[in-house]
This record gives C-alpha cells, structure tokens and sequence, in this order.
C-alpha cells in the first residue's frame, strides 16, 4: 500500500488512515446495531428494514446498489486498517531490534497487545458471521431473505451465542482502545480532554457492546422467539 495513498510510507500516516478507517468501520458496527435491534419488534419490521436495505437508493441506483457500495467501502476499509495494524507493528519489532535490557510493559504495550489479539478475533468473528447469517453456509437452518428467522435459530444454539458473545466482549477491547486512541492518531489529543476522551471511549464502546449482547442473551432467555 506504500506509495497508494498519501504520504503513506510514515508511521505517522499509517496511525492516521487507521483512525479514519477505523471511524468508518465504528460508524458502519453503530448502524448495524441500531439496525439488529428490530429484531425485538419482530419478524415483519426486522425483515422488511433487510429488504429496504436492498431496495434503498432505487431508482437511481439498481437493486442492491448501495448495498454493494457500502461493502465497497468497508472491504477497502477493513484492508486498509488491518494491513496498516500490520505494518506498524513490523516497524515497531524493527524499531527494537537490540530489544530492552530488562523489559518494563507499560501502558501503551499492553494497549497494542490488546489491540492485536481483539483485532485479530474480530476479523475471525466477521469471517465466521458472513457464513452464519449473511450466506448461511455455517447455518443448519437458514432461509434466505428471513432474517428474523436465521437470527433466532442460529442464537438458539447455545454455543453459536456463546461464539457471538465472546466476539462481542473482544470488539468492545477493542473499540474502547481503538476510541481513545483515536485522538492521538488525528492529533485531537490535549490533557484537558483526556477526561471527556475516556467517557466518550466508554460510552460508545458500551453502547454497541450492550446492544449486540442484547440479541443473543434475548434469545437464549425466550424473550424473542
Ligand atoms: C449480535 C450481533 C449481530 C447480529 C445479530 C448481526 C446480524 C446480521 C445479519 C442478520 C446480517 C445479514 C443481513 C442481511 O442479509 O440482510 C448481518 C450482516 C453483516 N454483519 Fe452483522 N450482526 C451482528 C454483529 C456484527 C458485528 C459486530 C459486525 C462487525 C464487526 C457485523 C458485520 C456485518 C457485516 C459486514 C455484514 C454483511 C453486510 C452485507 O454485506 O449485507 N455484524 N449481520
């Protein structure tokens, strides 16, 4: 990627379109949450909203146009992040070739430590998810175009939700890292707002982690079924 986009070759910049990826990708997991959340309004709203998902943007665009756009955007996102997470880390292992004399983990070790091994388990999760409930190849029961139906009988298996559960708890790691991390990277950062950058980071992070946890817990209690 060295070389496609602007000034890219720095780690500076590398920091920089992982925060504006980043956002991207944030923005996309709020909606979709929001989206999910029909699910408790039941199978008519929640399968009609998928539907408008696929009309929306008609007739200027052709059936499933934005869609496809916006898979654009968060394919080339998710490329963008992970290849620059990467690549930093290289830099970073290089950086300290000689290695410490006695290593001391601070802080922002453990945060980037952090921060690969829930990347990492998220990627796997979004892998796994687009075979559950988007093509239904790792579903026993999908039917296309029932959404509501392939939500409740996939988390009614109790290790299908267990699976989304952890994965939710490692995005969460993630986003809450990931949002504080955020300002450092686009230069926001001041010790005055270091107070309203921990609730911002807290808030966001509790917000999708309790709205994605909600679905499957709903499930296994029967309050949706
Ligand atoms: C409990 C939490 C979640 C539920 C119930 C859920 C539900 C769904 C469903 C039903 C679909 C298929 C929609 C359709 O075919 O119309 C879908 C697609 C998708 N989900 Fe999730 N999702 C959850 C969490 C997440 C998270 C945390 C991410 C990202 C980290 C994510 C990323 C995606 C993506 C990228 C697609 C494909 C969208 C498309 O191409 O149409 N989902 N999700």
């Amino acid at each position: 990627m060295n070389g496609t986009l602007p000034g890219y070759g720095t780690a500076v910049s590398k920091k920089f379109w992982m925060a504006i990826t980043g956002i991207i990708l944030f923005a996309y997991v709020l909606v979709h949450m929001i989206g999910n959340l029909k699910l408790f309004q039941g199978p008519e709203k929640l399968n009609s909203y998928a539907e408008w998902l696929r009309q929306v943007g008609g007739p200027v665009l052709p059936p499933s146009g934005l869609l496809w756009i916006v898979r654009g955007v968060l394919l080339i996102s998710v490329v963008i992040h992970t290849a620059a997470a990467f690549q930093l880390t290289v830099m970073n292992r290089q950086a300290r070739r000689i290695g410490y004399v006695r290593f001391v983990p601070l802080a922002s070790n453990y945060a980037a430590r952090t921060m690969r091994w829930s990347g990492v388990i998220v990627l796997l999760f979004i892998v796994y998810h687009l075979l559950h409930l988007t093509w239904g190849t790792a579903h026993r029961d999908f039917r296309p175009g029932d959404v509501y139906h392939n939500v409740v009988s996939g988390f009614q298996n109790v290790w299908v939700s267990a699976a989304y559960v952890a994965a939710q708890l490692a995005l969460g790691f993630h986003l809450y890292h990931g949002l504080w991390s955020l300002f450092q990277s686009m230069g926001w950062n001041h010790m005055r707002f270091n107070r309203w950058r921990k609730i911002f980071a807290v808030s966001f992070t509790a917000i999708i982690a309790i709205g994605n946890l909600s679905l499957p817990i709903a499930v296994l209690l029967g309050v949706v079924s």
